[in-house]
This record gives structure tokens, C-alpha cells and sequence, in this order.
């Protein structure tokens, strides 16, 4: 069976964008493949994050995913640190990667912004740490956001140097899985930009844990312009804002953005917004009454996440443990 493997940060609350491009598309999966999910936060402290705020926020993240329906019984779930694995063969992994690879990743360029000298060196190898994370369990489909393509490009490259270099075929090559009309969601303030756990501003995300006066008070102030709704998807061309909120009524409601624009077209933003935030409304108040009845009792949180380090460690350690034996690492006898 096809293993799937994907991750994400616990450096804020899921955002809108984090669930429709990356967390919804996974839930399907735990039928399907075997299934592997992880809160990655050791790449969350790439940048700068407070202790407890860290620790809360990996735990919110656990329970937000489940929420979402990620069921501890069907797929491994899990937090990155838990599982030493990762770390191990990423530090093989940053002796395989070339640093003319890592010059062009472009999440690296937008992350270090104008003063890339006070990156941290963990932000650079970053790329290397995802490969590791996916490739200690020879998985070989990825379900992500639009945003990671690059990244399992370089993965890809690394399994193929490694494999050629010692003369094995021991990684396998990763597929990514970049799905459905929402694989790239925007910022509510700037349609060019893509909505981020870490943009500055709040008003430019849905946060899954927004409540219904949050979401009303930021979709009607989205950015827009005065055009009403085109009648067909061509006319959504150079209109970044209305695409946007149009593929998010799409995706939330299961549909084609055309059928949106079949319902909608002709309407202002107005009317049209005062939709879009019954439809999130609706969707995301039982996901938010979930998130909260899981952070009532942490200890059984707790558990159900210590289950999924372990499954997820007896993968991942002997796949590790042969790397390093390929790489020439005397074993620990
Ligand atoms: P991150 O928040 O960077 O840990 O991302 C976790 C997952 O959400 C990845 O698969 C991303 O590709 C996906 N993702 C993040 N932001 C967006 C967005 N604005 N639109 C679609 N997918 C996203
Ligand atoms: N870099 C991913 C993001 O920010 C998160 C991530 C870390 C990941 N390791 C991964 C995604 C492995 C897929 C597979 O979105």
C-alpha cells in the first residue's frame, strides 16, 4: 500500500488556507493509504517562537487536526520531535544537499525577508528536514499546498543524489499531491499574497478558531473591488481578490468555482460576502465545539499522540538506522 506522509507547523492556529489546501484533503486518505501526519515543531522554531506558546500551539494543532477529522485509529499521528529519526537522517541529508539547491528555494528567500545574515541556519536547511521527514518512512505521496511543490522538487534531488552517490536504490522518488480548487488560498487583504499562520496581520486570515462575529468582520472587510461577479471563471483573470473569495466559497461547499459564478454572477461583493460567511460559519462551528472539547482533557490528548510517536517510530527508526549503515556509521553494538 502507498504510504502518505505530510506535516505541519505548529507556529499559529491553522488557517483557512492550511485547512482547504492541505488538512481537508487529508482526511480521505486514512482510508485509502497508510497514512502518516505530523505536527512538525522542530521546523517551527526556524524562526523565533516563545516556549509556551510553542508548546500550547503544538498541542491546539494535534487537537485542531483531529478535529478536522484525522482519527488517531485510522492514520499515525504524531509531533516530529517525538521521533528522533528525523533529526538523524536530516543531518545526513544536509551532507547530501548542495548549497546552490538551497540558494533557490524561494520560501527561504520570503521567510528571511531583506536581512538574510540574521537567518537562522535552520530556516536554510529547512528543505532537508522535510526530505527526512517524508523519506524515514519511504512514503511516496505528499498531500500539500501549491506552496510546497519546490520543496519535494529538492527531496526528490536529494533522494536521487543519495541513492546515486552510495550506490543504492534505497530512497523511493515522492509524488506530490497538489489538490483541488483551493491548493492555494489567499490573503484577505492582498490577493497576490498567499493567507499565512504568520502574516502580521490577522485580518488577512480565517482562523480556524475564529467565531462568527470574526469571520463577519473579516470577510466583509476583504479586499475587493467594485466590479459585481463576472458570469464565468474568465472573467475572474486579473481579479485576484474575487477569485480568491470565489474558490474559497467553491472549496467550502464542495463545488466548481463556474457553479459558483452560475449561482452568484451579477451580485456585488456585498450580498455575495454576506454568503460566504454563513457558508464558513456553518462548516467551521462544529470543527471549533471539536478543538475545544479535545483541549478540555490534555492528558488524553496526550496519549493518543504518544500512540502515534510510537507507531510512527518503529517505521521510521529502521529505515533511519539503514541509511546510516549505507552512509558507513559503525553501529552501536
Ligand atoms: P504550514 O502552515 O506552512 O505548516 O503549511 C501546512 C500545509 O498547509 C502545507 O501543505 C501548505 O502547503 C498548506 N498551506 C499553507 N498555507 C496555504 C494557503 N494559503 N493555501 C493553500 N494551502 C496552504
Ligand atoms: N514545510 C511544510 C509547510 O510549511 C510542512 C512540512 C514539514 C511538511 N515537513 C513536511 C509537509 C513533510 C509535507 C511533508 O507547509
Amino acid at each position: 500500500m502507498t504510504r502518505v506522509f505530510s506535516g505541519i507547523q505548529p507556529s499559529g492556529v491553522p488557517t483557512l488556507g492550511n485547512y482547504l489546501g492541505a488538512i481537508r484533503n487529508w482526511v480521505p486518505m486514512q482510508d485509502t493509504h497508510e497514512s502518516i501526519f505530523c505536527v512538525v515543531d522542530l521546523h517551527a522554531i526556524t524562526v523565533w517562537q516563545d516556549p509556551k506558546e510553542l508548546a500550547r500551539q503544538t498541542r491546539e494543532m494535534a487537537a485542531a487536526l483531529i478535529a478536522c477529522g484525522l482519527d488517531p485509529k485510522r492514520c499515525t499521528l504524531f509531533i516530529q520531535s517525538h521521533v528522533h529519526a528525523h533529526t538523524r537522517l536530516a543531518w545526513i541529508f544536509n551532507c547530501v544537499a548542495r548549497l546552490g539547491w538551497l540558494n533557490r528555494m524561494t520560501q527561504f528567500k520570503d521567510k528571511a525577508g531583506k536581512d538574510r545574515e540574521a537567518a537562522s541556519s535552520g530556516l536554510y536547511v529547512y528543505p532537508n528536514l522535510m526530505a527526512a521527514d517524508i523519506l524515514t518512512y519511504h512514503a511516496t505521496m505528499v498531500p500539500v499546498g501549491d506552496d510546497q511543490r519546490q520543496h519535494l522538487e529538492l527531496a526528490n534531488d536529494i533522494a536521487e543524489k543519495f541513492n546515486h552517490d552510495y550506490g543504492v536504490d534505497f530512497f523511493p522518488r515522492i509524488e506530490p499531491l497538489i489538490q483541488g480548487v483551493a491548493a492555494r488560498v489567499m490573503s484577505l487583504r492582498d490577493g497576490t499574497k498567499k493567507m499565512s499562520k504568520s502574516d502580521p496581520s490577522d485580518q488577512s486570515r480565517i482562523n480556524l478558531t475564529d467565531d462568527h462575529d470574526a469571520i463577519a468582520l473579516k470577510i466583509r472587510r476583504a479586499k475587493t473591488d467594485p466590479e459585481p461577479l463576472p458570469d464565468h471563471v474568465s472573467g475572474l483573470e486579473a481579479r485576484p481578490e474575487a477569485r480568491n473569495l470565489v474558490g474559497i466559497l467553491a472549496a467550502i461547499t464542495g463545488t466548481m468555482p463556474e457553479n459558483v459564478l452560475r449561482e452568484h454572477g451579477g451580485k456585488g461583493f456585498g450580498a455575495f460576502k454576506e454568503v460566504l460567511v454563513e457558508a464558513l460559519v456553518g462548516h467551521l462551528t462544529p470543527i471549533q465545539r471539536e478543538i475545544t472539547r479535545l483541549l478540555d482533557d490534555p492528558a488524553a490528548l496526550d496519549a493518543q499522540l504518544r500512540l502515534g510517536a510510537d507507531r510512527a517510530e518503529a517505521i521510521a527508526a529502521p529505515i533511519c538506522a539503514r541509511a546510516e549503515g549505507i552512509v558507513g556509521f559503525l553501529p552501536r553494538r
